[in-house]
């Protein structure tokens, strides 16, 4: 297969490049590589690589020319940040997965779209999300994200393309862009910087490692049946609070330097996925949390060299925007 691979330099996208590469595919990388693209998380790794945004139609016929299918991760992720702003979000969200769509229609090629269990907004305790359950966003990233998935349900419908969503759960793993809970509270506890827990800290999410979330998206690009929602949950659900202490453990950082702060305004409190249709299909979930944690404190540990500049120039600007206030108070 010679596969385009959008938001290939991110977080999850580099993983399924290395992943698709490993397995022999031809990868072409489309990448607008905003703050949280990073060309160095393919370094060493053989695919072509076009520099532009999803939202472009000239960049995607461009970089989509001979290829059989697309992955889409190209997007923006980041609940604080759309809080803070929301027109990037629904820029590449739906506008950009809305140009993709017409490139697919026109090629004929596969679409797997990659999107979140956010999508389906706040689960406070007991049941799962199933795949055709409402989708009732509560963030504007999780709204721009629905947007897309919508877009994609309706042009398989009237347009008959072939195109498979994955909704996966809370990611972690090597790489990820140190904004998001579990790079940013170990980066902290490294340089021995507040650990700013949001609200009581009891909030539930389901921990999946980026590889298991990987071999999940690469099941439905060659198996998966054209149309179909998949849901990709770890079943390894942990309080946000356990997680942080169990990272001041891993890093050996001073307990007191967990902060309770300000909570994010609408924040949900649970996410919780059926993934039985992924399971049907012969996925499961390989590494345990304990393990994956584990492992990914490591390779922060082993690879400053990969975020400490990153933590400088306009991140400081963006942490400075989001935390200040919060760990002043
Ligand atoms: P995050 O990694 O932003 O993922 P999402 O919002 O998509 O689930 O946050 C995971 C959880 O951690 C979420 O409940 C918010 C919480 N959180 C904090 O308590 N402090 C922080 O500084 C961040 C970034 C997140």
């Amino acid at each position: 297969m010679r596969v385009l691979v959008t938001g290939g330099c991110g977080f999850i996208g580099s993983h399924f490049v290395k992943r698709l590469v490993a397995a022999g595919e031809q990868v072409v990388v489309l990448d607008k590589l905003t703050y949280s693209g990073n060309l160095a998380n393919l370094d060493g790794v053989e695919h072509e690589f076009v520099q532009g945004d999803i939202a472009d139609p000239v960049a995607v016929r461009g970089a989509g020319e001979g290829c059989d299918a697309v992955v889409n991760f190209a997007a923006e992720t980041h609940v604080d940040r759309s809080i803070l702003e929301a027109g990037d979000f629904v820029r590449t969200d739906v506008l950009g997965t809305h140009v993709l769509l017409e490139w697919v229609r026109a090629a004929g090629a596969r679409l797997v779209h990659v999107s979140t269990d956010e999508v389906y907004g706040d689960v406070p305790e007991g049941s799962w999300s199933k795949e055709d359950d409402p989708l009732l966003p509560s963030s504007p990233y999780a709204a721009s994200k629905a947007g897309g998935d919508l877009l994609v349900l309706a042009y398989v419908r009237t347009h008959g393309i072939d195109a498979c969503i994955t909704r996966g759960s809370n990611t972690y793993g090597s790489n990820q862009y140190p904004e998001k809970l579990i790079p940013l509270m170990v980066t902290n506890a490294l340089e021995g910087e507040p650990l700013p827990v949001y609200g009581d800290g009891r909030q539930r999410r389901d921990w999946l490692h980026a590889e298991d979330h990987c071999a999940g998206i690469e099941l439905v690009l060659r198996e998966g049946a054209g149309g179909g929602v998949f849901n990709i949950g770890a079943g390894a659900e942990r309080e946000n609070l356990d997680v942080v202490m169990r990272i001041v453990e891993l890093t050996g950082a001073e307990p007191d330097l967990v902060r309770h702060v300000a909570d994010r305004p609408g924040h949900d409190r649970r996410y919780s996925l059926d993934s039985s249709r992924l399971h049907e299909l012969g996925w499961k979930p390989e590494r345990d949390f304990e393990t994956g944690l584990a492992e990914t404190v490591a390779w922060y540990q082993d690879n400053r060299a990969w975020w400490e500049p990153i933590k400088s120039g306009a991140y400081r600007e963006y942490y400075a925007r989001q935390y200040a206030e919060r760990l002043s108070s």
